[in-house]
């Protein structure tokens, strides 16, 4: 019998009636190895989960973002569960809606004004609309991942269903190529309302990258905007405002801000942010004030202020990508595997090498990994609940996935056939970009 029994027969139910059988492409049984893999999780605690099958692992995707602290913690329940008494929503607004506002305005810099949304791709909508509406231009130039709303999925080989209107007035530039960015406004002079970009990719930003954007936007007259809905409150509080001291016009967050709980935040300038009420730019929705997801983001960044905290995450992921680093050299498979990104969200890229995808050295690694008790998509996600001896585990399982990767290339395992690989619904493009 099937360790992932379970999940193998809720995949064949729920695949009839939930498309992907899930609400998100990437935690959807595609990202993972059919019959080798849980497939659905129905619990956790600290940096571990339980699938269905009873199978338990220790969690490296953190819900793919949102679990900074750690599973079922139990002041952010208690903080939750004493709201909850109170109300989860009201007919007008909460203090809490107030209180919280003002703490992200004590805690990212260059933050006025505050808003809150749900889900990611609600506030870099946001956002573009508002910075559409204060310039007055439609151009949009964009840089990374920023969700799933026409505006932006449109310019993206995923384009299915928006008209090309839409598509044809976003473009991209590189991240860290300050020229592509300086080319693409030339072309258009003057009609670029806003520049995106997720500040934290790859590596992080090369040398003055980020405030050669932030000069470029004032010059051309366009909305700086910073997509730290992945990197607020995972890197530091204030996400890549704090670590690196650039000021966005606006910046969305979310993902992190609320130990899972559904929130996110649209934030910056008042003379932009009011534009809301003083010129009706609409943005409105009927849970961005939900109170549940507030009392949880309050404690969240609570716990987060302490000093030891961002200390612990940073110290563990320099440990695992160390770690990881020096597996790769001693199983001479730097062309295959390339450690990238910074301590707290970091992991492996693969590359096609010869005959071999990088599709099949991925699978070989997940599956080690996952038969070692890791569950990991190849970047990682570290959470406050995560131990050094949990990075140990995890290196353990990433020796056992090196030798084997390295037995593979020598051609001393017969090649994987598609159905035991993963399949991710978006591959990568040229640069190695991750969705
Ligand atoms: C950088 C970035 N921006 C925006 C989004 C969209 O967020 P959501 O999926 O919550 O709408 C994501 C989601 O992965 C993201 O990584």
């Amino acid at each position: 019998m099937s360790k992932y029994e379970k999940s193998n027969e809720l995949l064949k139910k729920a695949i009839e009636i939930i498309p992907v059988a899930a609400q998100t492409y990437s935690k959807s049984f595609r990202y993972f190895i059919k019959g080798e893999s849980p497939l659905f999780i129905e619990r956790g605690d600290g940096a571990m989960v339980w699938d269905i099958d009873g199978n338990q692992f220790l969690d490296f995707v953190c819900a793919l973002g949102p679990i900074t602290i750690g599973y079922n913690n139990v002041e952010i329940n208690q903080a939750i569960i004493q709201q909850l008494e109170k109300g989860i929503v009201f007919s007008q607004p909460s203090p809490i809606e107030y209180q919280l506002a003002r703490k992200l305005t004590q805690i990212i810099p260059g933050v006025e004004m505050v808003r809150f949304m749900k889900n990611g791709s609600d506030v870099t909508t946001a956002a573009i609309r508002l910075a559409r509406a204060y310039t007055g231009r439609d151009m949009i130039a964009v840089c990374g991942y920023h969700g799933m709303h026409d505006w932006y999925i449109g310019a993206t080989p995923n384009s299915l269903g928006v008209p090309k209107v839409v598509s044809d007035l976003t473009q991209e530039f590189i991240y860290n190529d300050i020229k592509s960015l300086e080319n693409l406004l030339k072309v258009q002079e003057k009609s670029f309302a806003a520049i995106i970009l997720e500040p934290i990719q790859f590596d992080g930003p090369s040398g003055d990258f980020l405030k050669m954007v932030r000069d470029l936007a004032r010059e051309h007259g366009a909305i700086l905007i910073f997509d730290e809905v992945v990197s607020g409150f995972r890197y530091a509080l204030g996400g890549a405002i704090e670590l690196y001291g650039v000021i966005p016009d606006l910046v969305a967050m979310g993902k992190g801000v609320a130990n899972g709980m559904p929130l996110s935040i649209l934030a910056g300038k008042k003379d932009i942010l009011e534009l809301i009420e003083t010129k009706k730019v609409f943005i409105s929705t009927t849970f961005g004030g939900e109170c549940l997801s507030i009392a949880a983001a309050l404690k969240t960044i609570e716990i987060l202020e302490k000093p030891e905290s961002y200390k612990h995450i940073w110290n563990l992921g320099r440990k695992l990508l160390d770690g990881l680093q020096k597996l790769i050299d001693l199983y001479d498979l730097n062309q295959v595997i390339k450690v990238y990104g910074l301590a707290p969200h970091g992991g492996v890229q693969f590359s096609d090498f010869g005959e071999i995808s990088y599709l099949e050295s991925q699978s070989i690694y997940q599956k080690c990994l996952i038969e070692n008790g890791i569950l990991t998509i190849g970047i990682n996600n570290i959470s406050l609940s995560h131990t050094s001896e949990d990075i140990d585990c995890f290196l353990k399982g990433a020796e056992v996935a090196m030798e084997e990767i390295k037995k593979y290339h020598q051609g001393k395992i017969s090649r994987l056939k598609d159905e035991n690989m993963i399949n991710p619904i978006f591959k990568r493009n040229s640069r190695g970009d991750r969705k």
